[in-house]
Formats: C-alpha cells, sequence, structure tokens
C-alpha cells in the first residue's frame, strides 16, 4: 500500500533511498570503543578462523556479485585465496573442500534454493558455512555454521538494493575480521578501514541528493535504447555486472556487464553509433594506473560512435573529454567504492523503468526469492 511506500512511489525508490541506513545499520555494534571487529553472533571459534586457509562465496544474482566485491577486498586483506561462485554452479561439479575452507553464503532472503543446496553440500563435506543474510531465521542462516546478519531492513522490491550495500558491508567486516584473528594487518590499519566505511553512509547520501536529477536526465536521453554495454575494471567490475543486471531485470533491456580489459578480446565488436556504454572509472588518486587503462577504453568506445556515461569520482580529471554523461561520486577509498557507484545505476534502472510504464517493484518472470532449483 501506499502507506508502507512511506510516500516513495515505489519500494524500490524507498529502498534505494535507504541505501545509507542499510550501510550503518550493518556496521553498527560490530566494533568496541577500541576500534577492534566483534563478532559476536558469529559462533565459529577464534582457532577454527585462524585455520581458514580459503574463502569460497556461494550465491545467486546480486548477492554474488557483492561477493565478487568481497574477493578483491579479502584477498587484500587477509592474504588468503577467496573464489566466488554461482550456487548451482559449485554445487554439482565437486568442489574442493576442506576443514580449512570456509564458505561464504550470500543470500538476502535466505531461502534461495540453490544456495541452500551448495551449503548443503559444504557442510556434508566437513566446510564450515558462514551466512551472510537479511532475514532473521531464514532457512540458509539456520543451516549455516555461524550468520553475520545484514541489517538492511525487510526489502520487498524484487530487485535488490539496499540488501546489496549491506552485504558488501557485512563481507568487509568479515574480511577485517579475519584479517584481526590471523593478524594479517595491523590493528591501526583496521582502525582506519573502519572510520572510513564510517564515513560511507554520507558518501551515499551526497549522491542521493545530488545525482538522482541527473540520472533521471540520462534516462530520458535513453529511453529508447535497445541495448547496454556495462564495463568496469577491479572492484569496478562487479559494479558493471549489477548495474547490467538491474536495468535487465526491470526495464527489460538487453544489457552485458563486463571487465573493461575484456573489451578488445570481443565487446568491442558490438558499439556501433550510438550504442550506449556504462562505464565504472577507478578513481585518478594515488596514480592509480587503472584509471588511464578504463578512460582509454572509455575513448575507444567513444571513437566508434557510443554514448557513454561514465560513473567517476569528483576531480577526474579526464573523465569529462569522453563522457557524454558523468554520474559524480564522492573521494572514497578504492576498495569501499561500490558502495557509491552502484547508487546511480539503481537509480538509472528504476528510472527507466518507471519510464517505460513497467511495475518496478514487480518485474514480470522474475520472484524475489526462489525457492527451487
Ligand atoms: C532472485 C532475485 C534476485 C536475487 C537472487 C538471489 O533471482 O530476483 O534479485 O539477487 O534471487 O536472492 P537471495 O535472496 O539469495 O539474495
Amino acid at each position: 500500500s501506499a502507506a508502507e511506500k512511506g510516500g516513495w512511489p515505489s519500494f524500490m525508490d524507498k529502498e534505494i533511498h535507504e541505501d545509507p541506513e542499510a550501510v550503518a545499520n550493518t556496521l553498527l555494534g560490530r566494533f568496541d570503543d577500541q576500534g577492534d571487529i566483534v563478532l559476536d553472533e558469529v559462533h565459529i571459534g577464534l582457532d577454527v578462523f585462524r585455520q581458514i586457509d580459503k574463502i569460497i562465496v556461494v550465491a545467486c544474482g546480486t548477492a554474488s556479485y557483492a561477493g565478487m566485491v568481497a574477493k578483491y577486498a579479502i584477498e587484500h586483506w587477509v592474504r588468503i585465496p577467496v573464489e566466488v561462485e554461482l550456487a548451482h554452479e559449485f554445487r554439482y561439479r565437486d568442489p574442493i573442500l576442506t576443514p580449512r575452507t570456509l564458505v561464504v553464503a550470500i543470500s538476502q532472503s535466505g531461502e534461495t534454493m540453490d544456495t541452500l543446496m551448495a551449503l548443503r553440500h559444504a557442510r556434508e563435506q566437513g566446510s564450515r558455512v558462514l551466512a551472510i543474510c537479511n532475514t532473521q531465521g531464514a532457512s540458509i542462516p539456520r543451516e549455516s555454521d555461524a550468520v553475520l546478519y545484514t541489517h538492511a531492513g525487510p526489502e520487498i522490491a524484487v530487485a535488490s538494493t539496499k540488501a546489496f550495500v549491506a552485504q558488501i558491508v557485512a563481507a568487509y567486516l568479515l574480511g577485517l575480521y579475519l584479517a584481526q584473528v590471523k593478524g594479517t594487518m595491523y590493528r591501526d590499519e583496521i582502525r582506519h578501514i573502519l572510520e572510513q566505511l564510517k564515513d560511507m553512509p554520507q558518501k551515499i547520501q551526497w549522491v542521493l541528493d545530488n545525482q538522482a536529477g541527473n540520472v533521471e536526465q540520462a534516462a530520458k536521453r535513453m529511453i529508447n535504447a535497445h541495448s547496454f554495454l556495462f564495463l568496469g575494471r577491479h572492484v569496478g567490475y562487479p559494479v558493471a555486472l549489477e548495474g547490467a543486471l538491474k536495468l535487465k531485470e526491470i526495464a527489460y533491456t538487453f544489457t552485458e556487464g563486463f571487465a573493461a580489459g575484456e573489451l578488445k578480446h570481443g565487446p568491442i565488436a558490438l558499439v556501433d553509433a550510438g550504442e550506449p556504454v556504462v562505464v565504472i572509472v577507478p578513481s585518478a588518486r594515488g596514480r592509480n594506473i587503472l584509471h588511464n587503462k578504463v578512460i582509454s577504453g572509455i575513448e575507444e568506445v567513444k571513437a566508434r560512435g557510443a554514448f557513454t556515461i561514465a560513473v567517476a569520482e569528483l576531480g577526474d580529471p579526464d573523465v569529462e573529454q569522453y563522457a557524454d554523461v558523468v554520474f559524480w561520486r564522492p573521494v572514497c577509498p578504492t576498495l569501499l567504492s561500490p558502495l557509491v557507484d552502484v547508487v546511480p545505476l539503481q537509480l538509472f534502472a528504476m528510472d527507466m523503468a518507471m519510464l517505460k510504464g513497467y511495475d518496478v517493484d514487480k518485474p514480470r518472470n522474475l520472484a524475489k526469492s526462489v525457492t527451487v532449483e
């Protein structure tokens, strides 16, 4: 009903605007006054955690992209390999699991059958399973050894938004916790990242307050586009995949997301005059070499007539020269940037669906939670 939507035209609109809260609430109570991470609800012994030598994230859809972001952060911080696999692929290929493997099952609903089957298999093989879940007492957390709840609040719209940013935050907390118990990072470093994480809700809020109009205008210009390419590199890669997924889910537009470095290995063949290409641009700060590489990707598609939309950091010295439209985000650490970069793409998908007159909360053919294999 209208009241449940709290004055917003759709649940999706409401939920995107709850992104900052979802991040803040998921951080809440997860560290003490000293800045140490406390995950009281995770009942896996410290001795077990110290022995973990590999993580496998299993998930489906949007949750799997949160897992991909987790890989970049956790491998960097904890120095153990993190694999990310779609739950339905993982389950039926005889994956290598040992008692020292931590399987992380990410699920908003906690009822996705593919993910549930994957975690059952992992436990049968003697691995520990930790669930990252948004729904108290759902099947996935109940059947796991431990759970780290995301506190995004109930998500009603089929297309996941606030749960995604909360899943990323939970994965960061898990990574920092592992770094803390394994001693792979200095306490000061962990504290510093926690401080930066605490700043993220206001950065997301900045995007919502300052870029929504810009995004809506771009959606109006692109209303007749038949397909979109999304490209990103490093943590921008999963953001590109998520941006592509959102748009196909609710605006029924053919989209493909891919790693920016793959452009020349295939996707550039698709680029023709007027083809919309959305690019997640890494920060130019700190002489980030990836910045220039992604900018030249924009240059290449632009030279072939693409209509380019960039998501870029405020102060980026190069992007405006090549991008037809820029969605700006505040300055933030690279590993945390997916939390802000995804926000304009959530808005963009919603605006496109609204402008086309579709039901953004209940897209055709999709279910909020898929409880069959
Ligand atoms: C369905 C939904 C997606 C969601 C996926 C995983 O396909 O339509 O939005 O990302 O399931 O759901 P989960 O509840 O496991 O996160």
